[in-house]
């Protein structure tokens, strides 16, 4: 039946090729990398491959999925990350960290040999037009707030449904910043990062190796980087 969970599956059969051969494997978080991995449980050479999760989201789904999870130690050893993202701009900058796991992606995306990210179509945009979340120190809340409203963002502190901080598993918060202008993603999170109390920002600036989009009719597409 065309929808974006079938293409999802669909794509996911395609991309988990790409773990031919390899041995370390890092896995982000969210709803689309989850049909990664279900799909890599059905891998033959499985057993022979480490993942190294980014959140217990994903840690849960790899469990389910019976993969081998690793620790940070096997950080500098990544063949290949899969990964989702929340936006992604016409050069293939994105914006990541809609679930919070945005420090631990990035680390391992800054790490790992090669990168695959799957989103849906709806994903894709021009420019950026959603906020970027921004993990701050707990102590650092109001002062980053202050920064950033002074540099014209609209900052909210993300929340659970019932009023509660969104704690990450690191302990911080998250500040969803609407920027005034982010013509060079490259620049600003290199501004933002410098703001002491800014653990990361979800702006990601490395280029995927591998893109795929899924689309509403069932469909995928290898979109070239
Ligand atoms: C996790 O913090 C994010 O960076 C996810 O990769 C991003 O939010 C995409 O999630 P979905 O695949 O659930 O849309």
């Amino acid at each position: 039946m065309p929808s974006i969970q079938y293409a999802f599956q669909r794509l996911a059969k395609d991309a988990v090729k790409l773990a031919k051969g390899v041995r370390v494997i890092g896995l982000g978080s969210g709803s689309s990398v989850t049909f990664i991995v279900r799909e890599l449980s059905a891998l033959p050479n499985k057993d022979s491959i480490e993942f190294i999760p980014t959140s217990l989201q994903i840690k849960i789904e790899a469990g389910r999925s019976h993969l081998r999870i690793s620790d940070e130690a096997m950080i500098p050893d990544i063949d290949l990350v899969f990964d989702g993202a929340d936006q992604i701009d016409s050069k293939f900058n994105m914006i990541k960290g809609g679930g919070g796991a945005l420090l631990r992606e990035k680390i391992l995306i800054s790490a790992a040999k090669k990168v695959v990210i799957v989103a849906d179509e709806s994903k894709f945009v021009k420019s950026f037009t959603r906020s970027v979340p921004i993990e701050v120190h707990p102590m650092a809340r109001t002062v980053v707030t202050r920064t950033l409203s002074r540099i014209g963002a609209g900052v909210e502190l993300r929340t659970l449904d019932k009023g509660y901080p969104f704690v990450t598993e690191n302990g911080n918060l998250i500040l969803d910043a609407t920027l005034p202008s982010l013509t060079d993603p490259d620049k600003k999170e290199i501004e933002l990062k410098r703001i002491p109390g800014v653990m990361e920002v979800g702006l990601f600036t490395r280029r995927p190796d591998v893109l795929y989009k899924a689309k509403k009719d069932g469909s995928f597409e290898v979109v070239s980087t």
